[in-house]
């Protein structure tokens, strides 16, 4: 199967527990590789371009304040099956539904602050991969 790209954030409250490499570390384990990463606190414009297919939502405010409340990691993991993997790694939007041992069971605590996103599709992966990086800082794999 051709390798596939996702996209995926650590949110402020799994950054503020100090579990980075932790979640790296889970990703890594399920055979995908991180090709791109940067530490970034996002503007209220950021965080809303980058939400606004949910902008009628009611929990929208909300959302956008808790994606700036501190630095998020972001990164693009590459692998096979890529986009279904890290949600399954992931685990449920709602924590409280969250497989055992997938990070949201594990380092979410409700769904305002649920620690990961990832890609739902391979095109949001696209849009949402070259909202956060050019192609120039994505470094697929030479050996
Ligand atoms: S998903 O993951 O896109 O299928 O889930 P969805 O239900 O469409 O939610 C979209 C994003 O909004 C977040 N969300 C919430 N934030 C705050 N309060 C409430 N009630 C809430 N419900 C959903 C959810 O975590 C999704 O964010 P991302 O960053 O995509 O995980």
């Amino acid at each position: 199967m051709a390798l596939e790209r996702t996209f995926s954030i650590i949110k402020p409250d799994a950054v503020a527990k100090n579990v980075i490499g932790a979640i790296y570390n889970r990703f890594e384990s399920a055979g995908l590789r991180i090709v791109a990463s940067k530490m970034v606190h996002m503007s209220k414009e950021q965080a809303e371009g980058f939400y606004a297919e949910h902008k009628e939502r009611p929990f929208f405010g909300a959302l956008v304040d808790f994606m700036t409340s501190g630095p998020v990691m972001v990164q693009v993991l590459e692998g096979e099956n890529a986009v279904v993997k890290n949600r399954e790694i992931m685990g449920a939007t709602n924590p409280a539904e969250a497989a055992a041992g997938t990070l949201r069971a594990d380092y979410a605590v409700s769904i305002d602050e649920n620690a990961v996103h990832g890609s739902d599709a391979p095109e949001s992966a696209a849009r949402e991969i070259a909202y956060f990086f050019s192609e120039e800082e994505i470094c697929p794999r030479t050996r």
